[in-house]
C-alpha cells in the first residue's frame, strides 16, 4: 500500500488555482520531504492529503482511504503539525491538555479521559523531551517549546502518517535534531513522514523522496536528482545555490510572508 497516491489532483482556493494536476506516488512507509517556494502548494497539498480541502478534480487515496470521502478515518491515521505561525486557535491552556485535546477529539461524548489516555499524553511529551512542560501554559512558551508540544500533539494516537508543515521554522539547532532523530525513530517503527521544509540539508540522509512543488511536481526523486542547479532553477530561479560536494547543502532565501 502506498501513503498517498494521488492522481491528476486540482485544488482550487477561492478561484486561484492553488495545485494543478498533481500526480504522486508515496511507498508506506517512507520519508517524504517537500520543497518549493512560499505559495507553492505546499500546505494545500498538506490539507488535501488531510481531508481538510477537497480537490476540484483528480484523485485522493491516504493509506488507501479517501479523504473527500472519509476524512474522519483518515484524520485518525494521520497526525497533523500545522505550519506554526499560522496557529491562532491558542486560548490559554496547559501543555497537558494541548496534547489530551487531539486524543480525545475522536472519541464520542461523553468523553470521559482515562488512565490510557493520561499514560498516553505522558508518553508523547516524553518522547518529544517536553514532559517537564506538561503543567505550562502553551501559549507563554519558546517556539521550540511549542514545537515539541504540537510534536506531541500530532503522535499522541499513534498516527500510521505524521506531516509537519514547516517544523524548523524559529526553532534553535538542539530542538531540529531533536525533531530529525524523532523522524528517524518513527520511521523506522514504520510510520510515513511527510515533512514540508526550507531546510533540506540537515535530514538529506533521510530522505526517501524529495519532492520539488509549485503548483504542479516540478521533480520528484533521490536528493541527488532534484538538488541539482538545472532543476531547481525552474522554480528558484537564481536565488539558488547547490554545493554538490558531500554534504549536499542548499540554500533558500527565505521570502518575508513565511
Ligand atoms: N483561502 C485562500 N484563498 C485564495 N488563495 C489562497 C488561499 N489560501 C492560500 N491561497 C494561495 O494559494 C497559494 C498556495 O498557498 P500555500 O499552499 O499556503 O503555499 P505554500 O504553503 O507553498 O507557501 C498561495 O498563492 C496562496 O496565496
Ligand atoms: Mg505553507
Amino acid at each position: 500500500m502506498n501513503s498517498v497516491e494521488a492522481s491528476g489532483l486540482t485544488v482550487r482556493l477561492n478561484g486561484f488555482e492553488a495545485l494543478s494536476n498533481v500526480t504522486l506516488s508515496l511507498n508506506h512507509p517512507s520519508f517524504t520531504v517537500i520543497i518549493g517556494p512560499n505559495g507553492a502548494g505546499k500546505t494545500t497539498l498538506l490539507k488535501t492529503i488531510l481531508g481538510l480541502l477537497k480537490p476540484q478534480s483528480g484523485n485522493i487515496r491516504v493509506m488507501g482511504l479517501d479523504p473527500t470521502k472519509e476524512p474522519q478515518k483518515v484524520r485518525l491515521m494521520v497526525g497533523y503539525v500545522p505550519q506554526r505561525d499560522r496557529i491562532s486557535f491558542f486560548v490559554p491552556m496547559k501543555v497537558k491538555d494541548v496534547v489530551m485535546m487531539s486524543r480525545l477529539a475522536w472519541k464520542r461524548p461523553p468523553r470521559w479521559v482515562t488512565e490510557h489516555d493520561e499514560a498516553a499524553v505522558k508518553e508523547a511529551l516524553r518522547i518529544v523531551g517536553a514532559e517537564d512542560l506538561a503543567d505550562r501554559m502553551f501559549n507563554e512558551l519558546s517556539g521550540g517549546q511549542q514545537q515539541r508540544v504540537l510534536i506531541a500533539r500530532a503522535i499522541v494516537s499513534e498516527p500510521k502518517l505524521l506531516l509537519l508543515d514547516e517544523p524548523f521554522n524559529g526553532i534553535d539547532v538542539m530542538t531540529q535534531h531533536e525533531i530529525m532523530n524523532l523522524i528517524a525513530s518513527l520511521r523506522k517503527n514504520g510510520v510515513s513522514v511527510i515533512m514540508v521544509t526550507h531546510d533540506v540539508s540537515d535530514v538529506i540522509d533521510l530522505i526517501d523522496n524529495l519532492v520539488l512543488l509549485y503548483r504542479s511536481i516540478v521533480a520528484i526523486g533521490k536528493p541527488e536528482d532534484v538538488l541539482r542547479e538545472d532543476v531547481l532553477k525552474n522554480v528558484y530561479g537564481n536565488r539558488i545555490r547547490v554545493y554538490s560536494n558531500e554534504p549536499c547543502l542548499m540554500f533558500v532565501p527565505r521570502d518575508s510572508h513565511g
